[in-house]
């Protein structure tokens, strides 16, 4: 028995070290390069966690025979780094759910189907289908559902809707972890959770978002929670270690703020959210605060046609010490760069996110490789580029026309949304999404 586990053990030792090798290493040369022996286990990794079956990009990379077929489309890919997407730059703050190529890599797929893209051998028995796939999730505690199927109109236009989910809960609960499930994987875009307590929102069930007419925007509504959860294409439900969780009020509404593509058929939609329960009422709490547009000190915030304008943000001084968890910068159409820092109190910057060019196609959530402490007293600055003019291919309008804040996908937004805990000692070395 033992001699089994041992001789297993050593095998897989081997498998793993001649993986290992492979690994953004030049082969020798003369050696082909191979699908299955330099180029799989990089697409494993960065690729198929969306390009799969029942994911949301439109083909699967996930056997040989879809990756040949596409091989110059996915040369063009990662050489212009349009995948995987990644718009956060490594050089003023690395994350946790980084996902990018490294140069080595870019020039191996390259390289490979310079050399004919060939198969090679599998070192040992693949499944294709699970493939990049992680450990399955268990059932959750609690799945809610949109009230209805939502029809998305076959007319091309983007739609950007709200939709009121009760929970109908009697009693708080404690929440370790999130999942979202688009119901129409081609169609989300991406979804973003909030938290209503008024239970006012009821009516604006399926409505626009930024429509004048909402109870949303007729009554200023202010949610309990500006920011729950939220999802882009890729992202997998979190889930905290145990003893750390969100909290969920009683009989809230989840607000969910949905964003379809565009499509020339209509479609159908009804998505579900997951939750998955603390056992016991957590020691520690994930909460949120978000920075909008009040917080703009070059006020006001328009932005006038034909014109590229820079918005400076500055946050009042921190109460108390935080620890930030992740960090999501959130912008419009318009939008085309962001940076965001903390000045402590004694003048340390500390770089927070920098988005050279914006992609409003991918709204991500950039979690911290650790809790990263800011100080009781520290400043929060941000500033970010909107470019309106005709040169912008995203402008939702031509010619140009002045837009200013709203939540419609015509107008703009400037937040900066930090999901945090209050600091305790040791935060600097703990990492809430190991599982990712
Ligand atoms: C986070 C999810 C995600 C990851 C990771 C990802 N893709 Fe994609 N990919 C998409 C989605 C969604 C689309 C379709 C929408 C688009 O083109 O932006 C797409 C489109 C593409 C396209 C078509 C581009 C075009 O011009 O239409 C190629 C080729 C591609 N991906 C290759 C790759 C490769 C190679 C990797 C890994 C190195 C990768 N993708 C990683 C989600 C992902």
């Amino acid at each position: 028995m033992l001699k089994n586990n041992s001789t297993i053990l050593f095998l897989l030792f081997i498998i793993y070290s001649s993986s290992a090798q492979n690994e953004g290493v030049a082969p020798a040369a003369g050696s082909p390069l191979t699908y299955y022996q330099h180029i799989k286990a990089i697409l494993d990794i960065h690729c198929v966690v969306c390009h799969r079956a029942g994911q949301s990009a439109p083909f699967p990379l996930s056997s040989y025979e879809d990756v040949e077929k596409r091989a110059h489309f996915i040369q063009m890919a990662v050489e212009s780094r349009y995948m995987p997407p990644w718009h956060a730059d490594p050089t003023f703050r690395t994350f946790h759910n980084e996902n990018r190529l490294s140069d080595a890599e870019i020039q191996l797929i390259t390289k490979w189907i310079a050399g004919g893209a060939k198969k090679g051998k599998p070192a040992k028995k693949t499944n294709p289908e699970t493939s990049g796939q992680m450990t399955p999730y268990t059932e959750p505690d609690l799945r809610l559902t949109m009230q209805k199927p939502f029809e998305i109109p076959g007319d091309n236009s983007e739609q950007f809707r709200i939709f009121v989910i009760p929970t109908n809960t009697a009693e708080v609960l404690y929440v370790r972890g999130i999942g979202f499930h688009p119901g129409n994987l081609r169609q989300a875009h991406h979804a973003r959770l909030m938290i209503d307590t008024t239970n006012l929102l009821r009516p604006d069930d399926g409505a626009v978002a930024g429509d004048p007419k909402t109870v949303f925007t007729e009554q200023e509504i202010k949610m309990s929670e500006e920011f729950w959860h939220g999802w882009v294409p890729g992202n997998f439900p979190i889930q905290y270690p145990e003893g750390f969780g969100k909290q969920l009020p009683k009989n809230a509404d989840i607000i969910l703020n949905m964003h379809y593509s565009p499509t020339p058929k209509p479609e159908s939609d009804q998505s579900s959210i997951s939750l998955y329960l603390c056992r016991e009422k957590p020691r520690r709490f994930v909460k949120t605060f978000a920075l909008g547009e009040q917080w703009i000190t070059n006020q006001p915030f328009v932005i006038p046609e034909n014109s590229e304008i820079k918005f400076y943000m500055r946050s009042p001084m921190l109460p108390a010490d935080l620890s930030l968890a992740t960090v999501m910068p959130h912008m419009h159409l318009l939008g085309k760069s962001f940076k965001a820092y903390a000045i402590t109190p004694k003048g340390d910057l500390i770089p927070l996110i920098h988005i050279p060019v914006w992609d409003f196609k991918w709204q991500m959530i950039y979690q911290f490789e650790n809790l990263l402490k800011l100080p009781k007293g520290s400043v929060i600055y941000a500033e970010a580029v909107f470019d309106n003019t005709a040169a912008n291919g995203l402008n939702p309008n031509f010619p140009p026309k002045t837009v200013t804040y709203g939540w419609g996908t015509k107008d703009e937004m400037m937040n900066l949304i930090f999901e945090y805990l209050d600091y305790e000692e040791g935060d600097d070395a703990l990492n809430l999404f190991e599982r990712n």
